[in-house]
Order: C-alpha cells, then structure tokens, then sequence
C-alpha cells in the first residue's frame, strides 16, 4: 500500500519547477529504469520510482551567460544533498509516510559519489537501483539534461507508471 500516487509528486508545482531545470524526460526515464529494477529485485517500485523522479531535483541554475559550466559545476556540486532535502519536504506535505519519506530521500543522497569523500559506501539495494537507474539515462557532457518531452506525454507516462506500480502490488492506500 502507498499513500501518495506519482502523478500527485509529479504535478505538484515544487516538482514541476525543479524538475524542468534538471530535464523531466531524463527524470522520467529513470523513473522507468527504477520501476523496472525494484519489480526484479523484489524493490518496492513505488519508493524507487519516486527517488528516481526526484532524484536530480536539488539541481541550482547552472547557465553562466546562457553557457553550460559543466566542469564548474562537478567541482562544486552539492545537488545531491539538496535533492534529499527537497524531496523529503515534498513528499512529507503530500501526505507521504515518514519512513517511506526518508529511505527515498536517502536513495537521492546517495544517487552519486561525485560530492562524496573516497572510499566505499555500503549502499542498499533500493539505493543501487536509483544510482543504475540514472546511470543507464546518461549521456556525455550532460546533454540527459536536456532531452525534452511534451508535458502530455509526460503526464500520459507518469499515470502508466503509476498504474505499473499497483499491478506490482501497491495500490493506493484509501482514504476512509
Ligand atoms: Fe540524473
């Protein structure tokens, strides 16, 4: 059971403004990339789903004169930390359960290293499927970024995968 849809966190106008700046066909298909994964590894789809959407939210502006700094903007990227931290705002007012809240936030956290000290970090599996998820959607030089979808498509595919996650075994929990 799940409280809060994806098309609810999908339209939702926080989601909207953040996730145009980071590229909502990329966020998209991650989105699908993760549902995907989570069904196999017997993941809850809906938490990869949903921090695989929001996973890139914690993106700032990074146009310079209308030119993308990609090398200034690896060297101090923190969108990751932010991404968490907006997520969980989100989905909390939404409605989302707390526990549900925070294990996507953390997946979002951990989506990449490219902030983090050296080392390794022992990363669960909901957390690997959302860092595969965006991995397997990049494209050099950032250029995920930038791929666009109409907003109809986007919508018509965040109601499908939506519907992908309650035939998996997560409906929506009914309010009484
Ligand atoms: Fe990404």
């Amino acid at each position: 059971m799940r409280s809060v849809l994806l098309v609810d966190v999908f339209t939702h106008p926080i989601a909207q403004k953040y996730l145009k700046r980071s590229g909502i066909a990329h966020a998209i298909a991650c989105a699908y990339h993760a549902c995907h994964m989570a069904v196999k590894a017997g993941v809850n789809p809906d938490l990869a789903a949903k921090a695989a959407l929001l996973h890139d939210i914690g993106h700032y502006e990074w146009f310079t004169d209308g030119e993308w700094d990609y090398e200034l903007y690896k060297r101090n990227d923190i969108h990751a930390i932010k991404g968490a931290e907006r997520a969980h705002k989100l989905l909390i007012r939404l409605g989302e359960e707390p526990k549900a809240a925070k294990e996507i936030a953390l997946a979002i956290l951990l989506h990449t290293d490219s902030y983090l000290p050296e080392g390794d970090l022992e990363k669960n599996k909901l957390q690997q499927i959302v860092k595969m998820a965006d991995e397997m959607d990049e494209e050099p030089g950032g250029r995920h970024h930038y791929r666009v979808i109409d907003q109809t498509t986007a919508l018509h595919r965040i109601k499908k995968l939506d519907q992908m996650i309650d035939q998996a075994g997560y409906p929506i929990k009914k309010l009484v």
